[in-house]
């Protein structure tokens, strides 16, 4: 089976991590977040994964020549001149995708994160016999969404209405679809929206069928959905009782510290916390429901929570960190220093405190 990732966009909400790297290549619990996806993709048989790339290739390319051969999958990229949306890819990459077996293939969001049930999703999709299924998932604020109307036993969808004004219901799309190639048919090779023009189409035509996906998921496309996701993920790995989770007097709940990490005396870590690989935390730090990507150092007794420590960065002695601060690249933020929200852009040093939310360029 093949599976495409549409790996669009400028991911400009996700700012300032994005300046540094193309948003899949963002870490997201101490691994880049296309590779939760390539993985899970692998787990179900898929052989080869088609990137929908429209932005900094080079970056994805180099990244993905190493990981092709490190898991053993094959990746291509279907580069577009200019953006093509989120079905105009599929039509570019008609040649990859379809091989004339006949078998329906697979389409993801870059950047959704979830368990990825992928196996329930194929059995699905045999069982209804229909075009297209995409799965869907419950939330409280839908319209920023795809909201499906479905019939609750069948799984048929009778609507699709993307980003509705009003309300249609709490069902969204989830972001991940399985298609026959009979789909791309109905594509023109032009910009074009999957959720505007093809999938309401095909629910008209009574093709369109949805599954509620189980399990935890989240849209980690921003900073407040990234730390939400973080949550939800390591509260995953505790059911499956993943022997990734940290334990420790010094961990409180759900945390991962990679194992090139070094971790000092008397530091309280946890809950909601992932400590990337070459990360040091120096003596009696505390941090909760953030993440510390790759290189960085938290020097002693420093206080950090509910924010995103970008690569190779530091925070000095007795600073606090905390309400979606932000730190890009290769900042340093000096001893005692307060952020409060801070979104500081990379390579720079912060010198004094960020008192209310706001962007350091
Ligand atoms: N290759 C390529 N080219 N990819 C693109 C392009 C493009 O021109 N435009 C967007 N994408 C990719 C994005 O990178 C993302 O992975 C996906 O297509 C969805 O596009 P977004 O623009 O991020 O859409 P959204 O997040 O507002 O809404 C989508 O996701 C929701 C779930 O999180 C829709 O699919 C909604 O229906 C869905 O509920």
């Amino acid at each position: 089976m093949k599976a495409l990732i549409l790996v669009g966009g400028f991911g400009t909400r996700l700012r300032p991590l994005t300046l540094s790297m193309p948003k899949p290549l963002v870490d997201f619990a101490n691994k880049p977040m296309i590779q939760h996806q390539i993985e899970a993709l692998k787990d179900v048989g898929v052989t080869e994964v088609v990137l929908a790339i429209n932005y900094q290739p080079e970056s994805m390319l180099n990244f993905l020549e190493e990981f092709e051969t490190k898991i053993g999958i094959k990746i291509t990229c279907s580069q577009e001149p200019v953006p093509l949306g989120t079905a105009g890819p599929l039509a570019l990459a008609k040649d990859k995708l379809v091989d004339g077996s006949g078998e329906p293939f697979l389409v993801l969001n870059s950047d959704v994160i979830s368990e990825y049930p992928f196996k329930e999703l194929i059995q699905f999709h045999k069982s209804h016999g229909g075009e297209a299924t995409i799965m869907v998932t419950k939330v409280e604020e839908p319209s920023k969404y795809g909201v499906v109307v479905m019939d609750e036993e069948t799984g048929k969808v009778e609507r699709f209405v993307e980003k509705p004004k009003t309300f249609v219901g709490n069902k969204i799309n989830a972001g991940i679809y399985l298609l026959n190639p009979s789909v791309l048919d109905r594509i023109e090779l032009r910009p074009t929206s999957i959720e505007k023009e093809i999938f309401p189409g095909i629910a008209a035509d009574q093709e369109l069928f949805a599954m509620v996906l189980p399990g935890f998921w989240m849209d980690i496309g921003q900073p407040k959905d990234y730390i939400t996701g973080l949550t939800l993920y390591l509260n995953s790995l505790k059911k499956r009782s993943s022997p990734k989770l940290a334990s420790g007097s010094h961990i409180i709940g759900n945390v991962i510290v990679d194992e090139t990490a070094v971790i000092g005396k008397e530091c309280l870590i946890g809950p909601d916390v992932a400590i990337g690989p070459g990360c040091v935390i120096e003596t009696g730090v505390r941090l909760s429901m953030c993440t510390v990507m790759q290189g960085a150092r938290i020097k002693s007794h420093a206080c950090i929570s509910g924010s995103i420590i970008g690569w190779n960065s530091s925070v000095g002695q007795w600073a606090r960190i905390e309400n979606m601060t932000i730190l890009g690249e290769d900042v340093h933020v000096c001893d005692e220093v307060y952020s409060n929200g801070g979104i500081v852009l990379p390579h720079k040093e912060i010198k004094s405190s960020i008192l209310k939310p706001a962007i350091v360029m």
